[in-house]
């Protein structure tokens, strides 16, 4: 059955093991492989690599670009067999996640649209072996990728060795849904033509040299599915502020009745924000998104989406089944893009996108923290946030008001670290109301965000914080040693207050 995927003759003869294809990857190498958000991941080499590395007395130890967070556990077993000397630019694992705070992986956290600006540039090194889980392979040696593109399409062209995983599992009528253009090598680029979510500019097929497919593996395994929760009282009530919000700014002219095309971030709260849109008053919605996850196909099922473009789709398992089982139903509202398009600068600021992401925490004054707990443990990663945070027409920020059962407050005084700061930052909302700091100095916003998106057990707090502060003075006032107090009682208790407020 196989032998249909593979459309070019010449290559069915390239057919191995994925233990085989595991030995081109030698220790020291720079690897790239496919997946975004748990979609598209390449399964089965990863793996066989990381039993060899258990198997094999020498050192195995590489580094390893991908587009973003990886299913199947994938950088789980990588971790434990120690193959992971560095990664990038993005993960989501557990135990990744407790070897990089160990410092055992050096973890670089990048901005998801510029790795392989960065790779083709020659300022990451050389890239050895690229790992691309595929659906088909054309007549022509051109790479059909499955769920996602994320970063494949340039990991196969940068290459040296490409190895390709068919997976059966994947539907082949995710066939025709991607579209593949590149950019231009710097200085001599011109212009990215997309001027709508729709618009197609590039192939259907990563296409290279088939001489450079070295290995093919075949697999059947689905995509793992996504791992966001439900909608809650406290999501529902983000959603709420947001809807009101836009509502109010297409009255005032502020916004175009139209609304300008989305994007929403991973996890659970931006999910869930984006599927209360389907009792909103908007229509005709479109996304230019990196990834694509249940909520926009409850929109496109409601009537209310017509159209979204992303790098990945990333299904709960119900959904997955549904809607890879009945792709037709969906094929002509979807494009899939290469990472570095769906979340590039250049299209983000010309189509006025309104961005939706989720922080940690925010300050007073808009910083947003997105990846470090309590400022120096890496949670996952600041993924394409900052792509579209900084060049969206509307940078907008969502978390709720309390993490841990409210010993901790997500409005601080000063984050203590921050990925997006005020200059990038529109609006930040919580379950309690919305904070629009457009035009507003540092004094102006503490005000509206202590009373607007803190939680009522944590105002006083902030209000004394924030008095004690003014004493101090300045475009921005803080007193440190005060600002900090709030993170350095929460390593030391457990609770950034020192009593945990009575309401909570
Ligand atoms: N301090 C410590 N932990 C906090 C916290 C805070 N201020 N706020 C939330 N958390 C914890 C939650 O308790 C939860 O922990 P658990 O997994 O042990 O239950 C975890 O963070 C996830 O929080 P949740 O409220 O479920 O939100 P989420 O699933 O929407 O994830 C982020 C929130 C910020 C972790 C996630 O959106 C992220 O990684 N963002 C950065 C990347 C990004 O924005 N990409 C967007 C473009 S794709």
């Amino acid at each position: 059955m196989y032998q249909d995927r593979i459309r070019c003759a010449a290559l069915r003869a390239k057919v191995t093991s994925a233990d085989d294809a595991a030995h081109l990857i030698k220790d020291g190498m720079c690897v790239g492989a496919s997946g975004f958000t748990r979609a598209g991941d390449a399964k089965a080499v990863p793996v066989a690599l990381a039993e060899r590395a258990r198997r094999e007395a020498g050192p195995l130890r590489i580094t390893l670009m991908t587009g973003a967070s990886l299913g199947h556990d994938v950088d789980r077993l990588l971790t434990q067999a120690h193959v992971l000397a560095r990664r990038l630019p993005f993960q989501v694992d557990k135990t990744l996640r407790d070897a990089i705070n160990g410092g055992e992986v050096m973890y670089v956290d990048q901005h998801l649209s510029e790795t392989v600006e960065m790779l083709r540039a020659n300022q990451l090194g050389k890239l050895d072996v690229a790992i691309i889980e595929a659906v088909a392979i054309t007549e022509s040696g051109g790479i059909v990728p499955t769920t996602s593109v994320g970063n494949s399409a340039s990991f196969a062209m940068l290459a040296d060795k490409v190895i390709v995983e068919i997976n059966l599992a994947q539907t082949p009528a995710l066939e025709g849904l991607h579209d593949i253009w590149i950019p231009a090598r710097r200085p001599n680029r011109g212009p990215l033509p997309i001027m709508h979510p729709q618009d197609r500019v590039g192939s259907p097929a990563i296409e290279i040299p088939h001489e450079k497919i070295a290995a093919i593996v075949v697999t059947d395994v689905a995509d793992s599915p996504s791992t966001v929760q439900p909608t809650d009282p406290e999501t529902q009530l983000i959603a709420g502020h947001l809807i009101e919000f836009f509502r109010h700014e297409m009255t005032r002219g502020r916004m175009p009745r139209q609304m300008p095309p989305l994007q929403a971030g991973i996890g659970t709260i931006a999910n869930a924000v984006l599927s209360g849109f389907v009792d909103s008053p908007f229509g005709a919605l479109q996304m230019y998104s990196e990834v694509l996850q249940d909520s926009t196909f409850d929109l496109m099922d409601a009537g209310k989406m017509t159209f979204a473009s992303g790098a990945s789709i990333t299904l709960s398992a119900a959904r997955q089944a549904q809607v890879f089982g009945d792709l037709e139903r969906y094929r002509n509202r979807l494009v899939l893009r290469p990472q570095e398009v769906s979340n590039h600068p250049e299209v983000i600021r010309r189509l006025g996108l309104i961005a939706l992401n989720t922080a940690l925490e925010f300050d007073i004054y808009g910083n947003v923290n997105s990846t470090h707990v309590g400022g120096t443990h890496m949670m996952n990663g600041i993924g394409g946030s900052g792509d579209f945070a900084r060049n969206a027409s509307c940078a907008i920020f969502a978390t709720k008001s309390m993490a841990k059962g409210g010993r901790i407050s997500s409005v601080v005084p000063m984050v203590p670290h921050c990925d997006h700061n005020e200059h990038d930052v529109d609006v930040v909302v919580t379950e309690q109301g919305l904070a629009d700091l457009r035009g507003l100095a540092p004094r102006e916003r503490a005000r509206l965000i202590i009373g607007n998106c803190a939680h009522p057990s944590y105002r006083d707090a902030l209000r004394d914080y924030y008095r004690e502060a003014l004493k101090a003075g300045g475009q921005t006032p803080h007193r440190l040693e005060l600002a900090f107090a709030w993170h350095t009682r929460l390593r030391d208790t457990g609770a950034m207050l020192p009593t945990v407020p009575s309401q909570v």
